[in-house]
């Protein structure tokens, strides 16, 4: 059976039980700070068992990308070792929001397994929770006697807290499971060891296929569990071990979702895939190709589905994923040039007709993974070269825990391939040192990051907040609930939800409303608004002192309009760049905030200065059109899109959504928009750049912020033509001293040569002899560049110098060190230690190369004391 088909038939199945079949979230997560990622099927769905939300459906499945790389649920290590584990996988899942509970889950569990998908019973084994006193919750008699009925006594295995107990994260919603297992070895293994003594034990062929979950308790931030209002049941089955046991294999990447993948990396790196490894070279090669094929999926997804590689954050842990395909290519498979952006073609053709972002997005995600591979294997390949040095630096076998680790966290080296490349040259590394250098920084950034919630204190039950915001920015309001939140990097705040709320909560692009929460004695101001788990929260530094009142709550009329001016002018620039670049731009990312916007945006060139003028052009023509907005607040979102709206990918739509239209620009949006395009007033671009391969960036401002820029503009030109005399033309007379500027410099340059030249024969005669060694330290008339000219020029002189020169060009302080190459090997001299400790004199530092290096610094008053001092290094 197909992997295609064995989709295709759980939702079949799950569709004729009364289950709407939605589409897989994307796999990166908005409004929920406690996931990056969506880890499990239920993710989506985290507000309707806390209570924050209804369902559109009391019963529901699909498929979910998910994503296993960080936070509770992590298996990136494991990947690539064993042949079960993923990154990102398909987690099948049905879900009871209220309704069903465990009769109905267990029996369809069973039922689509052994009759629909015929999977023999007799290689089957169920387990259930044994209970925990601690948690005070009991034994789960009932799953345990429904499972009587369907499978053999001795067949259901009692499980533990670990196994049994399925939680989300610290917090949040959980319950007891019953998980079932599946033992695929061949009937001589069964016959030795008995399949239910493997079961948890990280057995490659008897694993975990389907978790069924019965959720009925919230994980409080004091640790505690609460019951939650309803019971309700949440199942995942991991699609691609299904695929192995529907398959006939005895691994998951020998099933068909990983085969064309597999044959595509054999293909461009000439490797080859062993179903069975017969020594260790074979096995490394193998583990190299599963880690490849693993993480391409992973990287692909989160790229179409919005998530760019990057510095920090979610885009920081797709680029280590990338990074760590990238560097087993490079070392196992011998692949020094970028190959892993070729499987997108793969994976588009074989995922695309289920996911159709992948395929549409083929050749965004593609150029940039290939961008970043090519930039990677620069790194690595600096990184080798600095490894040399610190080899050749290096005294006795073993180089220090902290050198190994500032090539890991300056170069982004692999700390694995630091020790292979040094066990190659019969060297080793202080591995205790590096760890301890590792934990220094996880300590320093887990410090900064650290957040302490509390719980909810609940002042109105069962109040679900309204939005009111798109009609007005003052309304009455209650405070429904609150939390203390201390976090190190912004202290304590507050974080407030209401009963109703104009403030809009940052979303779309646009920043969160500022604004107050007033009453008769008080005015808390609010500093942010966010949307998190279907709750709009008002970020507060303190709480009102009777929470129980009424209250004014007041948006910040001015900082609104201003954003909804740069918002709407943001659905204006998408239109016009589609308009002139071409209908392959799409949005990438964008920031509305009351001073600028700023939009991301594919498109495979530099947008050319002509190009920005016509989009600017045409997003003015809009503006003086004076169009007004349209807007809809609720239509279904099939016919939103064949009106022609823009829909984004890796963006979660609602079945009904609110269209946002100017003219022929419609959007589908939940943002503050101006009534008239009128009132962006003018649009104007400031600057234009790249993000990443294949996608720009514009940076653009309306309103008021162009009167101020135009007014700038305006007085720059003014004291301009002041400081030129007030020249007829301003720009003849900025042409004409620019050409006389460089004619002076030409000469200024060949002046210095000379005095250079001269300077060298005067300081030839003064060289010192102590030890054998060509002293001079001397204050010099040049700028630095010329010091460093007259070193390179006095070295040359012999083998065996040792220079400092002193320049105090514009009071500026300078040391340059020169020491022949010679001596620098013959009596371990260096450069670079030389003007660090000499720099000390003159308040400053530097550094450099052994034989060359220099030191700026504040205090020209201690040049002579470091030209004194130099004597000692070679004395
Ligand atoms: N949420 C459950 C899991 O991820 C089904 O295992």
């Amino acid at each position: 059976m197909k992997s295609q088909d064995i989709r295709k038939q759980f939702l079949e199945f799950f569709k004729e039980k009364g289950h709407l079949i939605v589409p897989s979230a994307p796999i990166v997560t908005k409004d929920d700070p406690t996931l990056m990622f969506n880890n499990s099927g239920m993710a989506q769905f985290k507000e309707f068992f806390l209570g924050n939300g209804t369902p559109k459906s009391k019963r529901i499945a699909d498929t979910q990308k998910c994503l296993r790389v960080s936070g509770k649920h992590n298996d990136l290590e494991d990947v690539g070792f064993d042949t079960y584990h993923h990154t990102m996988f398909e987690m099948l899942g049905n879900w009871s929001f209220g309704d069903y509970f465990k009769r109905e889950a267990i029996n369809w569990a069973w039922e689509l397994l052994t009759e629909v998908y015929k999977i023999p019973k007799d290689i089957l084994y169920v387990s259930v929770f044994e209970g925990s006193p601690e948690e005070n919750v009991p034994f789960d008699q009932e799953a345990y006697d429904i499972w009587k009925e369907l499978i053999d006594e001795d067949r259901i295995i009692l499980g533990n807290k670990k196994d049994n107990f399925w939680e989300m994260g610290d917090q949040g919603p959980c319950g007891p499971c019953s998980e079932i297992h599946v033992d695929i070895r061949s009937a001589e293994e069964k016959a030795l060891v008995s399949g239910k003594s493997l079961v948890n034990n990280d057995h490659p062929q008897v694993v975990e296929i389907w978790n069924n979950v019965f959720m009925e308790f919230n994980r409080k931030a004091d640790g505690s569990l609460e019951k939650l209002p309803a019971q309700h049941v949440d199942t995942g089955m991991g699609f691609e071990r299904l695929c192995m046991v529907l398959q006939n294999v005895t691994s998951n990447y020998d099933t068909d979702v990983f085969t064309p993948l597999i044959s595509k990396i054999e293909e461009l790196t000439g490797a080859k895939y062993t179903i069975k490894a017969a020594n260790d070279a074979e096995e490394k090669v193998n583990i190299a190709i599963r880690v490849i094929a693993d993480h391409v999926r992973a990287v692909a997804f989160a790229i179409a589905d919005g998530q760019l590689p990057s510095n920090g954050g979610a885009g920081y842990v797709i680029r280590r994923i990338l990074r760590r395909a990238i560097r087993y290519g490079f070392t196992f498979l011998n692949k020094k040039e970028p190959f892993i952006n070729e499987l997108v073609a793969v994976l588009a053709a074989q995922m695309g007709e289920f996911f159709p972002e992948i395929k549409s997005q083929q050749s965004l995600v593609t150029n940039v993974i290939r961008e970043e591979e090519a930039s990677f294997l620069r790194t690595l390949d600096q990184g080798l070269q600095l490894l040399e040095n610190v080899v050749a630096q290096t005294e006795g076998k073993e180089v220090s825990g902290a050198k190994a680790f500032e090539l890991y966290d300056t170069f982004g080296f692999p700390e694995d391939l630091t020790a292979l490349i040094l066990k190659e040259k019969g060297l080793s590394y202080d591995k205790a040192g590096f760890d301890a250098e590792l934990k220094k920084q996880k300590d320093r950034s887990r410090a900064a990051s650290e957040v302490a919630t509390d719980d909810w204190v609940l002042l109105a039950e069962g109040n679900i907040e309204t939005f009111v915001g798109y009609d007005q920015t003052e309304n009455e309001v209650k405070i429904t609930r609150y939390r203390k939140v201390d976090s190190k990097k912004d202290g304590i705040l507050y974080q407030i939800v209401l009963d109703n709320t104009p403030f809009y909560p940052e979303g779309g692009g646009q920043v969160g409303d500022k604004g107050a929460l007033v009453s008769l004695n008080e005015t808390i101001e609010i500093l942010d608004t966010k949307k998190e788990n279907n709750l709009i929260l008002h970020i507060a530094k303190k709480l009102p002192e009777n929470v129980n009142g009424s209250f004014t709550a007041k948006v910040n009329e001015k900082l609104r309009s201003d954003s909804a001016s740069n918002h709407s002018a943001t659905h204006l620039l998408h239109q016009a760049l589609r308009a002139i670049l071409g209908t392959h731009v799409e949005q990438k990312g964008s920031l509305v905030s009351p001073n600028y916007l700023r939009f991301d945006f594919s498109h495979f060139s530099k947008v050319t200065d002509e190009e920005l003028k016509q989009v600017e052009d045409f997003v003015n023509a809009r503006i003086q059109e004076h169009l007004p907005l349209i807007e809809r607040r609720s239509i279904p979102f099939k016919q939103a899109v064949e009106e022609g709206a823009m829909a984004l990918f890796g963006e979660k739509y609602g079945d009904n959504v609110r269209a946002i239209k100017f003219g022929e620009s419609m959007e589908l949006c939940g943002g503050i928009h101006v009534r008239n395009t009128a009132d962006i007033w003018y649009f104007k671009i400031v600057s234009e750049s790249a993000v990443a391969a294949g996608i720009r960036r514009i940076e653009a401002i309306t309103n008021e912020a162009v009167k101020a820029y135009f007014a700038t503009q305006e007085k720059d030109l003014e004291d301009i033509n002041v400081a030129l005399k007030n020249p007829q033309d301003t720009l003849k007379a900025v042409v004409s001293l620019q050409e006389e500027n460089t004619k002076l410099k030409k000469q200024l340059e060949a002046l210095l040569r000379d005095k250079a030249k001269n300077l060298k024969g005067e300081l030839a005669t003064e060289l010192k002899e102590i030890n054998g060694v060509q002293f001079l330290a001397k204050q010099v008339d040049l700028d630095p560049t010329g010091a460093k000219d007259l070193a390179y020029e006095l070295g040359t002189l012999g083998t065996n110098l040792f220079l400092v020169l002193a320049t105090a060009e514009e009071g500026k302080p300078m040391l340059t060190c020169y020491i022949s190459k010679e001596l620098v090997a013959e009596k371990s001299l260096n450069a670079g230690q030389v003007v660090r400790e000499l720099g000390k004199f003159i308040q400053g530092g530097g550094g450099g190369q052994p034989f060359f290096a220099t030191a700026g610094g504040k205090n020209v008053a201690g040049i002579a004391e470091a030209l004194t001092a130099a004597e000692g290094f070679i004395k």
